[in-house]
């Protein structure tokens, strides 16, 4: 293949499946036409140097290299690529998975922070729910500058969870209930409190020196920004030394690039697999391999991307040779699973990443589905289902056979899903069921966000004070210097990450039952006395039945996870209707995505009403946000 260059066309870059990755994130970002633009518009003919001068030099110099490189480098990379002799069926693909918070899950020791035997109290319900396995977001040892996410000992439980004892105990207690564990790998960067940063920053001979990105510079050393606002740059007055930190000021980056740093993350990998653990979720994963010298980030892409400097990092050089690495050195030998997080990540990319034979990752999650194009998280905006829609439909028809998507609606970074789409409560419950459809019966690999089970919404936070988040007060600090304070709580209260952190609720009594001691670490508006489990448990029609019944179909009916698909009424707005089947089992699946009602007519006499979210639904028009599933019996 032909290498592309500035003379190459947009035509010619979308063409590239790299290129057609990042041609549609920009796409999405802005909200424009991609296909006409790319396909049918004049526009596909400008070369990257017209359209450089069509745009008056917006874009640098630096970025274009960069883009060409990325697209280059993939269009190379073929090894690996031969897929593997078919052996059995996964378990992860067959899966239900949980996602637990634990600092807001349950609380088993009264200091307001849930922790490790507040999960194992939990197990039954769990079990009982229906989940296979669980995921952790962090319990590692850390200052919780990042509520967990800034590991300080990776091989120490965080105190204010328990103990290592608790964790041996938690994974001998799921084991024996036949579920898994999976724990949250968080190896693209460390606490600034970590060993190997401390040696690091204390003798620049130290062999962990290089551990990290350090410049000796009289200004700060590039352009890139952090996610959680400001430069990416630290600097250390008495060193006199920038470090970089993609993430808070006390999250430091790892250098990939450095083989020992490599090894000893291999190794504490492996110490957590010996201990029995079943696999991992690896945070921000994509961004381990910075493009060498750490080049200056493009302005322009920066503005619309967000964050400056992503492009040398999103896709690095020696993303798949590390991650390669990682799995064959690691995971393999233990027959461990991998499910990345990968912002920015697109679907041709993705087909790189986990195609079964290149032996990466064994699935991803993409994160394009959670909001619709031209909006971003702090965007205070309905969202549009019809969207979700026309993305799933791409996913399911395109990742390839081979590949297993993530599918998920919520987790601890995002509102919730439910309020994104309709705040109204009038609609709370219908809408939690037809979201428990469709993430369940779509081809894929599910993950439940804790409370999701029961229809857990966004909280009224009505003042600064009661967010918790990095993330959310770095934000409300930066808003709070160019528009009212009243304005900037508003923008950040539409996407803070809180909205999710709020103790999970149990019961109504006081806090819902997340602790008999200490106020929560994080306290939610009361919606408890609404939505809670025990209530939901005596009610069949409840959210949480709901839920239950679907996972008890996907355990008797395999096909859910792997079986086939197959869309219909693709252009129809508002409906989305789905069969799953394998060789044995026929099963159809309906949505009304919004609340006017939709005719559909009769069905054919051989679809039998299995479940849906309405006593008296499954008539000739859907109600408001209606689901039905349906058994095809053989004529
Ligand atoms: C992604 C995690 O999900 C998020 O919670 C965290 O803040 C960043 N990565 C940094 O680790």
């Amino acid at each position: 293949m032909n290498k592309l260059n500035q003379k190459s066309t947009l035509a010619e870059i979308y063409a590239n499946p790299a290129g057609k990755d990042i041609l549609h994130k920009i796409c999405l970002q802005l909200n424009l036409p991609e296909k006409m633009i790319f396909e049918k518009s004049p526009a596909k003919k400008l070369t990257l140097d017209g359209l450089n001068k069509l745009t008056g030099g917006k874009f640098s110099e630096g970025f274009f290299e960069a883009l060409l490189s990325i697209l280059n480098t993939d269009a190379q990379d073929t090894k690996r690529e031969a897929v593997l002799p078919k052996k059995e069926i996964p378990w992860w693909k067959t899966a239900v998975f949980y996602q637990i918070y634990p600092r807001s899950f349950c609380d088993a020791d009264g200091d307001g922070i849930g922790d490790l035997k507040g999960i194992i109290n939990k197990l039954d319900y769990l079990k009982d729910l229906g989940v296979d396995a669980l995921w952790l977001s962090p319990v590692y040892d850390s200052p919780n500058d990042d509520n967990g996410y800034d590991i300080r000992d990776y091989k120490a439980v965080m105190q204010e969870f328990g103990t290592m004892e608790d964790m041996d105990e938690l994974i001998r207690q799921l084991h024996e209930r036949g579920m898994r564990l999976i724990m949250d790998l968080v190896i693209n960067h460390t606490s600034d409190e970590h060993e190997w940063f401390q040696k690091a920053l204390a003798d620049e001979n130290s062999p962990y020196r290089d551990y990290y990105f350090f410049q000796k510079s009289s200004e700060v050393p590039n352009n890139w920004s952090s996610f959680f606002e400001g430069s990416a740059w630290r600097y250390f007055e008495e060193q006199d030394i920038w470090g970089l930190h993609l993430f808070s000021k006390k999250q430091m980056d790892l250098n990939w690039d450095n083989p020992a740093l490599r090894n000893d993350v291999i190794g504490m990998i492996r110490w957590w697999l010996e201990k029995g653990v079943d696999g991992f979720r690896m945070d921000v994963i994509n961004y381990i391999s910075k493009r060498e010298g750490l080049p200056m980030g493009d302005e322009t892409i920066g503005a619309m991307m967000e964050y400056t400097g992503i492009e040398h990092y999103f896709y690095g050089p020696h993303l798949h040779e590390y991650l390669h690495q990682v799995r064959t050195q690691a995971f393999e030998p233990f027959g461990a699973f991998s499910v990345g997080e990968t912002p920015g990540i697109g679907m041709e990319m993705a087909k790189k990443l986990t195609g079964q034979g290149r032996r990466e990752l064994d699935m991803l999650f993409n994160f394009d589905h959670l909001e619709t194009p031209g909006h971003v998280r702090f965007d205070d905006y309905r969202y549009d289902l019809n969207y979700l829609k026309s993305y799933m439909t791409d996913w399911m028809e395109h990742y390839g056979p081979d590949c297993q998507m993530a599918l998920f609606w919520d987790n601890h970074d995002n509102p919730r899903m439910i309020s994104k789409i309709e705040p109204d409560p009038k609609w709370r419950v219908v809408l939690a069921k037809l979201l428990a459809m469709i993430q369940l019966t779509l081809k894929g690999t599910p993950f439940l966000f804790q409370g999701q089970e029961i229809g857990m919404i966004n909280q009224n936070f009505t003042s600064p004070s009661q967010l918790r988040d990095i993330e959310s007060w770095n934000l409300y600090e930066k808003l709070c210097r160019t528009m009212p304070a009243a304005e900037a709580f508003a923008k950040v209260a539409a996407g803070s990450r809180d909205h999710a952190r709020t103790p999970m609720q149990w019961d109504n009594t006081a806090f819902g039952g997340f602790t008999q001691g200490k106020n929560p670490w994080i306290e939610g508006d009361g919606d408890y006395v609404n939505c809670n489990v025990e209530e939901q448990i005596s009610d069949p029609d409840s959210v949480l039945w709901f839920h239950r019944e679907l996972l008890q179909l996907r355990r008797q009916y395999p096909l859910f996870g792997t079986g086939k698909i197959k869309i219909t009424n693709k252009e129809r707005k508002n409906l989305f209707t789905y069969y799953r089947y394998d060789g044995k089992d026929v099963f159809y699946v309906e949505c009304n995505l919004g609340r006017k009602p939709l005719y559909v007519g009769k069905r054919p006499k051989n679809m039998v009403h299995i479940m849906g979210n309405y006593a008296d639904g499954g008539g000739q028009t859907l109600k408001a946000y209606e689901t039905n599933l349906y058994r095809v019996s053989k004529k």
